[in-house]
């Protein structure tokens, strides 16, 4: 049975991110520098690693949205609680009919292509849902980190080892072959994360469409968390968007595929740092210091989900990995240690069902943060550059 899902996004709040408390304030993730850390192994990255986190203090007004009523559409298992909500204006089948040849489904074609993508390369998926979590977080999901420029988000400290911008290039290239200005950037990263993430193992839900692209990507505005925060930290970092706490625990969930760079967790492993994790899975512990030497800035990374057999499959085994305090990054491990977190955490360990359901309904509100729609905007024609 199909429920409906309520997106619970307001745009009320003008004052994102202002209560956030990242305290630890210099660049990249705030705490050190993580800028010698390179490379994600086998994962084809050349970036810098700086992880998710920024400090500088959010200085921009988000738009009010006064589109079309919601769509209400169906998305599997149960929603989650529905609160009183703006509607987003994003609906299921935006583009049905408004190709010049109106038997086009775009959406399907762009579908098929990322299918063909993962099928090559399944790294696509923790790079698209990074760099999904990425733009949304920073002035709603509207393809600002695709700008290219000297200062834009994409050149931020956390865009880190954000991947996956080629195959976002070669899916504009078919909208625009079959329809042109039609389909935007931030449409294209929603729909292909959405397929990845099902092709991963993850939920199948409708994707909604009608997002435009912004026209502001600036750096200094990149203020994403740390995984350095503590639970409290990162929950009003998330409140800011309107995230409840359970939303965050299953967003963090995210962190079931992908790698991490060993200057995210190195210090968690040696006596004598202040990271120092003494109740870290002593076989984990044991795995991960050779990969990530005391002292060093070793080019190497892990897993974030540490059960071998699902290290790159959307599962809920990363909750179980870390109750058994394997988690990776920080932020992950805390999340199972926290009073606020905890429970949650072992209500998706011990269902995958429920994991599934819950990460669908947070995925579609965090893909519909702050979106632009109507007349706001643009459609880019070049996904990395402003018309
Ligand atoms: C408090 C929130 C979050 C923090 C602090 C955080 C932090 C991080 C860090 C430090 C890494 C490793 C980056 C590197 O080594 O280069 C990472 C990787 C990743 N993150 Fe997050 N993250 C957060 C939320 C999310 C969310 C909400 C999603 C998905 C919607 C997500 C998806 C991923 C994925 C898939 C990877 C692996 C990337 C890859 O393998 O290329 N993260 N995250
Ligand atoms: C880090 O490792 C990756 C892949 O293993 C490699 O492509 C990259 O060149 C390395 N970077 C450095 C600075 O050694
Ligand atoms: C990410 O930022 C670094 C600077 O911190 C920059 O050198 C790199 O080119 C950026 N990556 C992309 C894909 O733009
Ligand atoms: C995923 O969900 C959509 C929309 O409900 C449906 O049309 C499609 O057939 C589903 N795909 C799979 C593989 O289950
Ligand atoms: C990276 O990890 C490998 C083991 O997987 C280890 O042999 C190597 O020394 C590490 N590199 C550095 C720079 O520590």
């Amino acid at each position: 049975m199909a429920l409906l899902l309520i997106l619970t996004i307001s745009h009320a709040d003008q004052s994102h991110g202002s209560s956030l408390k990242h305290g630890r304030s210099k660049p990249g993730y705030g705490r050190k520098s993580h800028g010698s850390v390179h490379g994600i192994k086998g994962h084809g990255s050349n970036g810098r690693h700086m992880g998710h986190g920024r400090n500088k203090p959010p200085r921009f007004n988000l738009p009010i949205i006064s589109g079309p009523p919601l769509d209400l559409s169906p998305i599997i298992g149960p929603p989650s609680t529905p609160t009183p909500t703006t509607p987003s204006g994003l609906q299921v089948g935006f583009y049905k009919g408004l190709c010049p040849n109106k038997l086009v489904d775009i959406e399907a074609a762009l579908t098929t292509k990322v299918q063909e993508h993962f099928r090559k390369d399944p790294s696509i998926l923790p790079a698209l849902l990074r760099m999904q979590f990425h733009d949304c977080f920073v002035h709603g999901c509207d393809a600002s980190i695709l700008i290219n420029g000297l200062s834009s988000e994409k050149t931020a400290g956390p865009n880190l080892s954000v991947r996956g911008y080629d195959l976002i290039d070669a899916l504009k290239d078919i909208a625009e072959a079959q329809c042109p200005g039609v389909v935007s950037c931030a449409d294209i990263i929603a729909i292909a994360t959405k397929e990845v993430l099902r092709m991963g193992g993850g939920p199948n839900y409708s994707i909604q469409t009608g997002r435009r692209d912004g026209l502001i990507s600036r750096a200094q505005d990149v203020n994403l968390p740390s995984p350095f925060l503590t639970v409290s930290e990162t929950i009003s970092a998330f409140n800011a968007k309107k995230f409840t706490t359970e939303e965050i625990v299953i967003l963090l969930g995210c962190h079931t595929v992908g790698v991490s760079s060993c200057g995210f967790f190195q210090d968690r492993l040696y006596q004598g740092t202040t990271q120092f994790d003494p109740i870290m899975d002593p076989t984990l512990r044991k795995q991960l210091m050779p990969i990530c030497p005391k002292g060093t800035t070793a080019n190497n990374s892990t897993f974030l989900d540490q059960n071998s057999q699902s290290s790159n499959i959307v599962d809920n085994s990363f909750f179980v990995q870390i109750l058994e305090q394997r988690g990776i990054l920080p932020i992950d491990q805390s999340l199972a240690r926290d009073p606020k977190t905890v429970s949650f955490v072992k209500q998706f360990a011990q269902s995958a069902s429920l994991f599934n359901s819950k990460l669908a309904s947070a995925m579609v509100k965090l893909q519909a943060l702050d979106v632009l729609t109507g007349s706001q905007g643009e459609i880019r024609k070049t996904c990395n550059r402003f018309n």
